[in-house]
């Protein structure tokens, strides 16, 4: 497994866990020997138990740099990173380094595995740095939640094999036998695909969601019984309809904007997948709006208090938040933000870092609740009441019992409620 990053890491512990042996490389010395000792760096919910298991079981261990483990290895696969360039596609760097790195050791009938995001094309990138007849080179993407990928690896709706010799992709499917999913095997174009569809057509239907939250505003109705109404229809479906702040992490933003840089590259103007993505900035601003109204029309040395800063509950990731996204324009409107997360360790700049959020709260003049963790939920509003300077609470997440909060004299906004 190259690379123990978010994908690498829950790759390599479940891969050990359905009884294969696996070796996780890493370019970071200080990680390998973190994980080694069964330390994991991120909040993943099991992940720690099942790598500390299967260190324990010697089905698992950690190196540092390429190594002897290439020689003997089977699959090989690729999980580092695939940032984005400045106009939106993404950077093959580390693909093309890791690939090129494998060269000298890769063994006769070896399989190298693309389980990064890559662009549509990349496992003929990788072929071509090979050049070699008898490796095969597979695109085997994941469809992991970040908070839940452990469960989602082993509990997948489809497993997805792409590659030009049936052989080597029946090979990787063997690889998740013990699992009960369905195996769709195709070519390598349609499974590098399928990856960014998937996630292009989970940001559009929350985009949408969004949407008809805002004119469930202007017409009176209620977001959670539309929602409700038409996500019960199977063809529909009910998961992916909450509205929120916005849809952020580090899949959806990179990937729809790569997916619209790819179709462009092609020669097709994807103009549906741009109206979502600025659909999404949109909301952003919506939520701002949302507070600025709240405290009467402008943010100039408003007090505001923000819970929630990691993309979603359950990981303490904050990359492309939609938190951040918002803290960032309430303040150049001329806020003052105290915020708190329960998972983030490192305050942001400019940004007083509270302990509780009953502290951020402290002397607010308004409450924004940008991330649904539960905790948040129950938070009293009586006692959340004593301690702000106004009692305005922007519910971005509909987590709260908006009457509960209206009860104890705070204005609620949510969204589309
Ligand atoms: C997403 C996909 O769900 C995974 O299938 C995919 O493998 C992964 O990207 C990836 O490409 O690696 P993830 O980024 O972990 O997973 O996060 P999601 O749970 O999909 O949430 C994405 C964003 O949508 C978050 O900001 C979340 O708060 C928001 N969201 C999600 C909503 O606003 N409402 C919902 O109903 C669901």
């Amino acid at each position: 497994m190259v690379g123990a990053g978010y994908v690498g890491l829950t790759t390599a512990s479940c891969l050990a866990q359905l009884g294969h042996t696996v070796v996780g490389i890493d370019v970071d010395p200080i990680k390998v020997h973190r994980l080694n000792n069964g330390e994991i760096p991120i909040v993943e919910e099991g992940l720690e138990a099942i790598t500390q298991q299967m260190l324990e079981a010697k089905r698992l261990v950690f190196q540092h740099g390429y190594s002897d483990s290439i020689k003997v290895a089977e699959f090989i696969f690729l999980c580092v990173p695939t940032p984005q360039d400045e106009d939106g596609s993404a950077d093959l760097t580390y693909i093309r380094e890791a690939a090129t790195s494998l060269l000298p050791y890769l063994a006769s009938e070896s399989i190298i595995v693309n389980k990064s995001t890559v662009p549509v094309g990349s496992t003929l990138v990788v072929e071509e740095i090979v050049r070699r007849d008898d490796i095969f080179v597979v695109s085997n993407p994941e469809f992991l939640r970040e908070g839940s990928a452990v469960h989602d690896f082993l509990n997948p709706d489809r497993i997805v094999v792409g590659s030009s010799n049936k052989r080597a992709a029946q090979r990787v499917a063997d690889l998740y036998q013990s699992i009960n999913a369905q195996v769709i095997i195709c070519d390598p174009a349609s499974a590098e695909t399928i990856k960014y569809a998937a996630n292009a057509f989970l940001a559009t239907k929350l985009s949408f969601a969004n949407a008809i939250a805002a004119l469930c505003e202007h017409v009176g109705a209620n977001i959670d019984d539309v929602m409700d109404g038409i996500g019960q229809d199977k063809r529909i479906g009910n998961q992916f309809l909450k509205p929120g702040p916005g849809w952020g992490g580090s899949c959806f933003p990179k990937d729809t904007r790569a997916l619209v840089k790819i179709a462009e590259s092609a020669g097709y103007d994807f103009e549906l997948l741009r109206g979502v993505i600025d659909f999404n900035e949109i909301q952003f601003d919506r939520i701002v709006d949302k507070v600025r109204k709240a405290v009467g029309g402008t943010l100039t040395g408003k007090n505001i208090a923000v819970l929630g800063l990691t993309f979603k509950a359950h990981t303490n990731d904050l990359r492309d938040s939609p938190a951040l996204r918002i803290v960032e324009q309430l303040k150049l409107q001329g806020a003052t933000i105290n915020a708190y997360d329960p998972t983030v360790a490192n305050p942001l700049p400019q940004t007083n870092f509270c302990e509780t959020a009953k502290d951020a709260c402290a002397s607010a003049d308004a409450i924004l609740i940008a991330t649904e963790w539960p905790e948040f939920a129950l938070l009293n509003p009586k006692e959340i009441g004593n301690v702000v300077r106004s009692k305005h609470m922007i519910d971005a997440r509909n987590i709260l019992e908006a009457d509960l909060w209206r009860a104890a004299g705070f204005t609620y906004q949510g969204v589309g409620r």
